[in-house]
């Protein structure tokens, strides 16, 4: 591994893995480690599911990539299902690499057709490597702290009499970019309230509403999309990670009303791999499975066993400060020292006894996001071993 650039801060735990079946990952010495992250939110799935296997063979033997002047019916079929998940038909999709790049193109699209170019955004979302969404220029951007409104028990939602709503600049703000829980991957819920009223505030002022599902999309909260636990309406979603369940590919949907507009105002951006055939097919099979199977309505069952457990070793072992949870993406907060000693460790050992969380290094908080499909036998294993390790320390 001296040769490859890893990335800066996070511990790596495992040096060898070179199979994974499911929820599980098996290193050369054939030790199986349980996923409890998806590798990065990503695998929703599984990792190598039969439909997805079958159909890189079957497009990518194919056609898997095409130049600007054609064009494949993969791509037109993909687009029509997924539009149809958010009620968007009519409107229009494109296939990118990543998530980031979903968020960039989304607010593309936004500075496109909107009179008013600023954005608003939660001053802890995250949205990706780079692009405007990673910058956020004071001149482009206006970020919003929520963390007093947390508190706030203002039944009718948000108003001049708040200071800090006060201070919002919406007459300047041409869209709202939303991010429906995870906050810089620290699993955080922004209120109801607050989000209706910005978004009701926003739209007033003829603004859009931007939703970035990159770690909420396609089931992980226990809906198909983040945005549907908050009753939104919006008109441009940025789709990654999970959609191509490990294989790098990403959507932007946009609304008809909003593809209408730019069509007199296009964006002008341009990557060789926009919507190619392969990634498009992955993704329609990764929602065709998630529908066939009924993965976010067993997810449910298993989130609430995964709760119901967490909540007895919180009971038990008064380590744990606080779980936060929408269906299965799961935040545990541990008691713990400013470097986070207890959390590095209790994370360290896990791996060792063969369980793979998500710890943001430095931070008291261990993140589960396992795929849709996890066994209810590998959830029972981690809860007895998470406890014993908080408990004994390994
Ligand atoms: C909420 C959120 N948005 C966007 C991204 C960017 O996605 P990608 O890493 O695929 O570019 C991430 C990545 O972690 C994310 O957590």
């Amino acid at each position: 591994m001296e040769n490859v650039i890893w990335l800066s801060g996070h511990e790596r735990l495992v040096d060898d893995i070179v199979r994974a079946e499911n929820c599980s990952l098996f290193d050369s010495a054939g030790k199986r480690y349980v996923d409890l992250e998806s590798g990065v939110w990503c695998t929703p799935i599984g990792h190598g599911h039969p439909d997805i296997l079958r159909v890189m063979g079957e497009q990518a033997s194919r056609i898997a990539h095409t130049g600007f002047c054609y064009a494949c019916p993969e791509v037109a079929a993909a687009a029509e299902a997924i539009l149809a998940l958010h009620e968007m038909a009519g409107g229009k999709c494109v296939f990118l690499c990543s998530g980031s790049e979903a968020v960039e193109y989304g607010v593309r699209v936004a500075q496109a057709v909107s009179a008013r170019p600023m954005l608003m955004t939660m001053s802890d979302s995250y949205f990706g490597a780079y692009g405007s969404a990673y910058r956020k220029e004071a001149d482009a951007w206006f970020c919003f702290d929520w963390a007093g409104c947390t508190r706030c028990r203002q039944p009718d939602g948000c108003s001049e009499a708040c200071e800090r709503w006060a201070a919002v600049p919406f007459e300047t703000i041409g869209g709202f970019l939303f991010e429906p829980g995870s906050s810089s991957g620290l699993v955080r819920f922004p209120p109801d309230n607050l989000i209706r009223s910005i978004v009701a505030k926003v739209k007033a002022n003829q603004g859009l509403l931007l939703v970035n599902e990159v770690t909420t999309g396609v089931g992980r909260t226990g809906k198909w999309f983040g945005y549907q636990h908050y009753g939104l309406w919006p008109d441009i979603v940025a789709m990654g990670k999970g959609i191509g369940n490990g294989y790098p590919v990403s959507v932007t949907a946009i609304a008809p009303q909003v593809a209408k507009r730019l069509e007199r105002h296009p964006v002008p951006y341009a990557q060789s791999h926009m919507n190619d055939p392969l990634g498009a097919a992955i993704a329609h099979t990764v929602l065709a499975v998630i529908q066939r199977e009924g993965l976010i309505e067993r997810s449910r069952d298993v989130a609430a066993m995964l709760m119901a457990g967490l909540e007895g070793i919180r009971k038990r072992t008064g380590v744990i400060t606080a779980l936060r949870a929408r269906g299965l993406m799961v935040a545990v907060e541990l008691r713990d020292d400013d470097r986070a000693t207890r959390t590095t460790r209790t994370h360290r050992v896990l791996a060792e006894r063969g369980y793979i969380l998500a710890q943001r290094p430095g931070l008291n908080v261990l993140r589960l996001d396992p795929g849709l499909t996890i066994e209810r036998l590998d959830i029972e294993g981690f809860l007895e071993t998470f406890e014993a390790v908080l408990t004994n320390g390994k």
